[in-house]
């Protein structure tokens, strides 16, 4: 149903579920229900390397085959990151001139490597700090505010088909953090670096009101940047009031009001994610996601179709 319209409805993938093979279902969903799929891990920094230099990539390259054979798009998750670094970059002193080249070499390896098959990547991550201001990393300590630009421009240097996104969590509605992101991409924009797209995580949960967060008007003022917009990490904690099945409901209006918010917006051209089975997530415990950890298709599946015109 999405395909039809132009919209790319993706997951985030666990590759151990992957290639579990007392999972077949996991592998079987992933390639029947979606047509992009990013790595929950395996194409983070630490997931990759932790010497200088030194890189593998056999779990993120079966990742690229199993997109390959089934059709669908990948997305890149993530190239800077304050979290899950390796210890030499996340504790190492490194001078300006050191950092720009530690992040060079990073950037140039992993978006190198994967030239060509990435369609989106994530070049810097949640760069913004909860409290207002650009956020404390071994990045900005080192380099200083333009390391944000930097990343950028090493990305289209390393791989020029790639869309280059900027992506962050807690910005999915109108708000001081989303006034503050969308400052800091327009200033960008104005500079000249090449920044394609701008992903919003919305790591939600079932009493949050799409509506009442202003999302669309969020996703629109980012669109009419100039820049692609995609929802990147979505999924939809159970919680609040009521019996388990209105909670149930409440997931499901959540999932189906986001991606009708994406819709509503020219330029909104991914909802992806963060997993599909509430098997396997970051907050299991919270049943988040849209097939039960059976496989079985949850309240939310079913408004996702309906949102996208099946019955
Ligand atoms: O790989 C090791 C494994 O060898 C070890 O046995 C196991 C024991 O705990 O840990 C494994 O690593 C864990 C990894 O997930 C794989 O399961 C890490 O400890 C754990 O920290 C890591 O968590 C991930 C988290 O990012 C890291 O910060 C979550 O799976 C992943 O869902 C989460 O994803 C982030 C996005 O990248 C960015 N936005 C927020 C989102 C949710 O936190």
């Amino acid at each position: 149903l999405a395909e039809r319209q132009g919209l790319l409805v993706g997951a985030a993938v666990d590759l151990a579920a992957l290639y579990d093979p007392l999972e077949p279902d996991y592998a079987r969903l992933l390639a029947r229900e979606f047509n992009l799929v990013v790595a929950e891990n395996a194409m983070k920094w630490a997931s990759l390397s932790n010497e200088r230099g030194q890189y593998s990539f056999t779990g993120a390259d079966a990742l690229v085959r199993f997109a390959r054979q089934h059709g669908q798009r990948l997305r890149g998750h993530t190239l800077i990151w304050h979290e899950q670094l390796p210890a030499w970059v996340r504790g190492g002193t490194f001078s300006r001139e050191a950092m720009l080249a530690v992040m060079q070499e990073h950037i140039q390896a992993v978006a190198g490597h994967f030239r060509g098959q990435v369609a989106y990547w994530d070049v810097v991550n949640e760069a913004v700090s909860d409290r207002g201001g650009l956020r404390e990393t071994p990045f900005l300590r080192a380099v200083g505010p333009d390391y944000l630009e930097h990343a950028f421009r090493f990305a289209r240097a390393a791989d020029p088909q790639a869309k280059l996104f900027y992506n962050d969590y807690g910005a999915d509605g109108m708000g001081a953090k989303s006034d503050e992101i969308y400052a800091l991409l327009k200033a960008l924009k104005a500079k000249g670096v090449p920044i394609d797209g701008v992903g919003f995580q919305a790591h939600l949960d079932s009493t949050f009101s799409p509506q009442q967060a202003r999302m669309r008007e969020n996703l629109q003022r980012f669109a009419d940047l100039g820049l692609e917009v995609h929802i990147t990490e979505l999924d939809v904690q159970l919680k609040g009031a009521g019996s388990r099945e209105e909670r149930l409901e409440a997931q499901a209006r959540v999932y189906a009001e986001v991606l009708a918010a994406c819709r509503a917006v020219r330029g909104c051209t991914a909802v992806t994610l963060w997993g599909f089975t509430d098997a396997h997530s970051w907050r299991a415990a919270a049943e988040p996601l849209i097939f039960d950890p059976l496989y079985r298709p949850k309240p939310a599946y079913e408004a996702l179709l309906r949102a996208l015109g099946g019955t």
